[in-house]
């Protein structure tokens, strides 16, 4: 997934159309990470002032959801379910061979894929039956 650089202009453009829409702190939040990838810390002030609310009231609303991002992601962004039907199938096991091969993830909890877990997302797409070689094959494509 590519991503456009941050531009304030930008911002105050998709700012615009959010922030007039019910629940405008959160919509405009993911508007901004949707563009750019993530939420800088330059969109927080410029969210307050569209959706007329304090930069902690963004801060929160941003810091609550761990979906929210205030980073550029990575390449790659695997996440590995560990919920209990991925658990039984094996996720331990490839959360310890992606750890060994250098290859960095984050942990889920049910993507709702259970009867082929183990499940893996790369990029919002689904694997299942995930193992360390699939997961590399995914990434190398
Ligand atoms: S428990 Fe892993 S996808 Fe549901």
């Amino acid at each position: 997934m590519s991503y456009v650089p941050w531009s304030k202009d930008e911002a105050s453009r998709l700012l615009s159309q959010t922030s007039v829409q019910p629940g405008p702190v959160l919509i405009s939040l993911q508007a901004i990470q949707t563009f750019f990838g993530y939420v800088p810390d330059a969109a927080i002030g410029l969210i307050a002032l569209a959706c007329n609310v304090t930069r902690a009231e963004v801060h929160g609303v941003l810091t609550f959801y761990s979906d929210l991002r205030t980073a550029p992601p990575p390449t790659h962004h695997v996440r590995v379910c560990v919920a209990e039907a991925c658990q039984s199938v094996g996720s331990r096991a490839l959360e310890e061979g992606l750890r060994d091969a250098g290859l960095g993830y984050e942990q889920a909890f049910c993507f709702g894929n259970c009867a082929l877990g183990p499940a893996v997302n790369i990029n919002s797409k689904l694997m299942g039956r995930a193992s360390v070689d699939s997961v590399m094959k995914e990434m190398n494509e």
